[in-house]
């Protein structure tokens, strides 16, 4: 009862689709006319990146990515078959889908019974890497119950979360929360365990100003939203979430669903690559515990390292301090071409106080 284990990984669209399309944002961006043209030369790009990219437009440095990638799904796949929870909930970013103009919760619980997904029915989605048909369904048990008590212990917590009962503007799950399902279950074993959705504002100036996705740079004239909530906020709300299911009745597991820095977030760099030294600082800081660094770093540290998605990790890492844990394995998965950053991690699960 009350038990938690914590876990976090990617949601990147891409490694959903074939290595030859991976590169698919860089090859993007590199036609924007606003950037200079020596500095889309791959002459002159970082030497990490002219590696990663090689002789075959980056086919190779994908099939390595790719590697990366499916090693960190299992082994946080692994961790969860090994702990079987009651159910999982995850934090995600929700880019324009189910939350638009009418309503941008910061925080929300998806507190829906049952949830269908047909990921490849859009168009543009049907090349999929296990090769499923279009039409195909994913169909999820949802946690209502337990989203209306999170929501309640929330509230009384001082945290004033929003929450729904079906979707409203996305039929079926979103990306954040639907890729790390697909993900997760890699090797189509099936996901046995309800699942609850908490996403999380991270976009926040650029959510409907620009639909929180891509852009060039001669966009720059969009009027920015109001902010995402505040990095040490998401944090707080973690340790919030943590402390109200170690008091709960269900044995939880508490899952981040997101990449890094992104590069199409990343103006200093021409959007060209990740922020990666802004991520290696925070990957090092979560690795050694010191959740001071995290609860420090502020909304315009995360804007400007394109790190936007990372909100939901600062859940974690809350979580994690409230938890008193540290990581018992984690991964970082470096890349200039594909977009972002990816981190894994998987923590000791820990038991109820109550036990
Ligand atoms: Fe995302």
């Amino acid at each position: 009862m009350g038990d938690i284990l914590a876990l976090g990984l990617t949601h990147y669209p891409p490694i959903m689709g074939h290595d030859e399309d991976m590169p698919w944002v860089l090859r993007w961006t590199l036609e924007d006319p606003a950037i200079p043209a020596h500095l889309k030369d791959p002459a002159n790009w970082p030497e990490p990146m002219r590696a990663e990219w090689g002789s075959d437009d980056g086919r190779a440095g994908a099939a390595a990515h790719r590697a990366g990638l499916v090693d960190g799904f299992r082994r946080v796949r692994a961790a969860l078959d090994e702990f079987d929870p009651d159910l999982v909930l995850f934090w995600g970013d929700d880019q324009y889908e189910n939350f638009t103009e009418d309503c941008i919760p910061p925080f929300a619980l998806l507190a829906y019974d049952e949830i269908e997904s047909r990921p490849w029915a859009k168009p543009g989605r049907e090349r999929n890497v296990w090769g499923e048909a279009a039409d195909t369904a994913f169909r999820y048990q949802g946690a209502g119950e337990a989203g209306r008590w999170l929501a309640g212990a929330l509230l009384e917590r001082h945290f004033d979360v929003a929450y729904s009962y079906k979707p409203l503007h996305y039929e079926g799950l979103t990306h954040s929360f639907l890729n790390a399902l697909l993900l997760l279950d890699h090797d189509r074993a099936g996901f046995p365990w309800p699942v609850l959705p908490m996403p999380i504002n991270c976009y926040g100036r650029r959510v409907i100003s620009f639909k929180g996705g891509r852009s060039r740079f001669a966009d720059a004239s969009r009027p920015f939203d109001p902010p995402s909530p505040m990095p040490a906020r998401c944090f707080e709300l973690g340790a919030a979430t943590a402390a109200a299911l170690a008091a709960s009745p269900w044995r939880v597991a508490i899952v981040a669903s997101s990449s890094w820095s992104h590069a199409f977030l990343t103006d200093h760099t021409w959007r060209l690559h990740p922020d990666i030294e802004a991520d290696r600082e925070l990957y090092e800081a979560l690795v050694r515990g010191d959740y001071d660094q995290w609860r420090n770093t502020t909304l315009a540290d995360v804007e400007r390292a394109g790190q936007q998605e990372i909100l939901n990790w600062f859940c974690l890492a809350g979580a994690a301090e409230h938890l008193g844990v540290k990581p018992t394995w984690s991964s970082f998965v470096e890349t200039y071409v594909f977009n972002s950053n990816k981190v894994f991690a998987t923590y000791p699960p820990v038991p109820s106080p109550r036990r």
